[in-house]
């Protein structure tokens, strides 16, 4: 299985919402009208991962204040768990860290999200706070968030090689 990372496009938008209608069904109609609003904004810092093509996941990031934002990370439920989701992140971290030269990396994820919450650890992420009530379902999320020094000394490496994989 070949998985190619690339910057998104426009005409990705379709196939990036029917994952987002699968994978975040409640509150799919805001998040695909919110990316669309912003689309303009996230294009430069934003990815997708191709099969052959087609469209599996993506990675939906914005630039805030010299920091990296990663706003929504998923990959179509039939290739979930072959290491794609990783790939994105991996990716991602690298294009701030090397090609946008940020300081930090953050993102919000749900307190009961363990998939995510351990991917992102996995990747260097640490919590640094709780927000109540963040969902519209009334749920916590934390924020995790990682630093250039330390994935340049402890994470850099990884991701290099968990991009030269699949
Ligand atoms: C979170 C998500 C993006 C991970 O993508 P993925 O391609 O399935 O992840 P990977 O196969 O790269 O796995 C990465 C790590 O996640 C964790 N993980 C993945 N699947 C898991 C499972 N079924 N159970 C427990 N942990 C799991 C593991 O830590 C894994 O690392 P390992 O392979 O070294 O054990 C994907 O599950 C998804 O789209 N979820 C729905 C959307 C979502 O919740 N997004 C995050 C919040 S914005």
């Amino acid at each position: 299985m070949q998985v190619k990372i690339r910057r998104i496009r426009y005409e990705d938008l379709d196939s990036i919402f029917k994952i987002i209608r699968e994978v975040f069904p409640e509150d799919s109609i805001l998040i695909c009208r919110y990316i669309s609003e912003i689309y303009s904004k996230i294009c430069k810092y934003s990815l997708v991962a191709c099969i052959d093509n087609n469209v599996v996941g993506f990675s939906i990031s914005n630039l805030e204040y010299g920091r990296g934002h990663i706003l929504y990370l998923a990959v179509d439920k039939k290739f979930q768990g072959c290491g794609i989701g990783s790939k994105l992140l991996c990716y991602t971290l690298l294009m701030f860290f090397n090609e946008y030269n940020v300081d930090e990396v953050f993102l919000e994820v749900q307190v009961n999200n363990h998939i995510a919450i351990s991917l992102y650890s996995k990747y260097g992420f640490k919590i640094i706070r709780r927000i109540p009530r963040y969902y519209i379902d009334g749920s916590d999320c934390y924020v995790m968030s990682i630093d250039k020094n330390y994935f340049k000394n402890c994470i850099y490496d990884k991701c290099v090689e968990k991009i030269s994989q699949l």
